[in-house]
């Protein structure tokens, strides 16, 4: 394993992907088990992600984000979507994993449930997706993570039209909207921007220590 900080330099927001390589099967199910292990408040997992590996589907999809190449050129296309909604069988279906993962009564989680059920309607309609797609993003930052530690280069993209996607994917079906993209693959050496030097202000303007 590559020392962190040398990854964290490696690692920038790949612009062009060579299309002639592509993951290994093995880099392929590391990156989707991260995706998989990535934390969320309550352990609620309200984010599934689409893999796109058809050049047709993935070309209409460069046209509708402003032709942005990573779309056609990288190895996997990773949408990362939220849940549209979560309600009271969500919830209970996740409680019964417990208790079945952990192997304990269902009783000894009603707190639990009542809790998370408690929170859940408090938020309205907006706030409940918003935290949804907080989640959503906090996976996206692991996968970036796990990228870089295992020399994989990523683009994180925002600059895409959720609601055109959500329509060629047809994600209704599966409950879920489009929040974040990531393009995994492999770097063209000449790639302009694998030459820019990181822009970051300094650990004294971005960490506050309370002493
Ligand atoms: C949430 C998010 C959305 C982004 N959207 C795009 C995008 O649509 N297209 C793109 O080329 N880069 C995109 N970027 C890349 C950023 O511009 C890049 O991460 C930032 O400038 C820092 O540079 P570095 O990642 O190379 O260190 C996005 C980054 C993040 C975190």
């Amino acid at each position: 394993m590559i020392n962190t900080i040398d990854a964290l330099n490696w690692r920038y927001a790949t612009k062009q992907f060579d299309p002639t390589r592509t993951l290994t099967p093995e880099q392929e199910h590391v990156v989707l088990e991260t995706f998989r292990f990535s934390p969320s408040s309550y352990g609620l997992e309200p984010s599934k992600c689409v893999v796109i590996k058809n050049p047709e589907i993935r070309k209409r999809l460069r046209e509708e984000a402003g032709g942005q190449p990573q779309f056609t050129d990288s190895s996997l296309l990773m949408v990362l979507c939220s849940l549209r909604t979560m309600d009271e069988k969500y919830v209970q279906t996740y409680i019964e994993r417990i208790a079945q993962v952990r192997q304990i009564p269902l009783e000894s989680l009603d707190g639990f449930k009542k809790m998370m059920l408690g929170f859940i309607g408090r938020l309205s309609p907006e706030q409940l997706k918003q935290w949804m797609q907080h989640q959503t993003y906090l996976a996206l930052g692991m996968v970036l993570a796990t990228c870089a530690m295992n020399e994989i280069d990523a683009c994180p993209m925002e600059g895409f039209d959720s609601k055109k996607f959500n329509e060629v994917l047809e994600l209704h079906k599966y409950g879920v909207e489009s929040t974040v993209l990531c393009a995994i693959g492999f770097r063209m050496p000449d790639d302009p921007a694998s030459k820019s030097k990181k822009v970051r202000p300094s650990e004294e303007e971005l960490v506050i220590h309370v002493d």
